[in-house]
């Protein structure tokens, strides 16, 4: 928690909800320890959406698709997610289907190594969550993909706080994710191409604006 609990709770108090097939999703995504955006994120996710209003969005990281149907439901934008854990690519594709959105999603199965160079087609949105080293990576191709006045957005930068602790301070095992996501950070922020602020909200959440 990179906030005061409290002040946390309380601003989560405040959230007005989302529908009952988004609960749904949420539900049994905590319940089986799947990682999807927080609250507090899901708040500003969908702030972004009604401010920018991208007609297509490109997100690295599907999970079981609760982010990509939450940007379906409140925006009119066309998705595209990439997923390569092979558990939970049915789920998201069930849950795409009963959201009433598979029109307006295509699920992307595999390595987001792969998947992204391939790409051609320019995005209004980007949104980074899946694997934390990769995210100087996902910015290189976030740059190329992402349209001049677009909007990039980058979940769990912050990591728990674990990205401003002393790196002697984070254990061994996410020292390089540490690392990593220390120079998305310094890169994002000092990139002329892009105007971006580092917001504590949920684990962290980057936005900026491809300039
Ligand atoms: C934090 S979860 C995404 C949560 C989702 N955005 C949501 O809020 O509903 C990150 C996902 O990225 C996937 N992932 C990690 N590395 C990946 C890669 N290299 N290519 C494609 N997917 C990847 C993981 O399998 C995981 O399901």
């Amino acid at each position: 928690m990179i906030v005061n609990e409290r002040c946390t709770a309380y601003i989560n108090s405040l959230n007005s909800g989302n529908t009952p097939f988004l609960n749904e999703i949420e539900k049994s995504a905590r319940q089986t320890w799947v990682p999807i955006i927080r609250k507090e994120t899901q708040t500003l996710l969908k702030f972004l959406l009604a401010e920018h209003k991208p007609g297509t969005i490109l997100e690295i990281g599907a999970a079981v698709g609760f982010s990509a149907i939450l940007m379906a439901q409140y925006s009119d934008a066309s998705i595209t997610t990439i997923e390569n854990y092979d558990v939970r690519i049915p789920i998201a594709k069930e849950n795409f289907e009963k959201s009433g959105f598979k029109d307006r999603i295509k699920l992307l199965e595999g390595n987001a190594e792969e998947i992204l160079p391939a790409l051609t087609e320019s995005y209004d949105m980007i949104f980074i969550d899946a694997a934390k080293a990769q995210y100087p990576y996902y910015l290189e191709e976030a740059k190329r993909l992402l349209k001049k006045g677009g909007l990039l957005v980058a979940d769990n930068c912050l990591q728990d706080g674990d990205v401003f602790e002393s790196k002697f301070a984070v254990n061994r095992r996410n020292r390089t994710i540490h690392k990593r996501m220390r120079d998305f950070l310094y890169s994002i922020t000092h990139d002329a191409d892009f105007s971006a602020s580092v917001l504590p909200v949920g684990d962290g959440v980057t936005l900026a604006v491809r300039i």
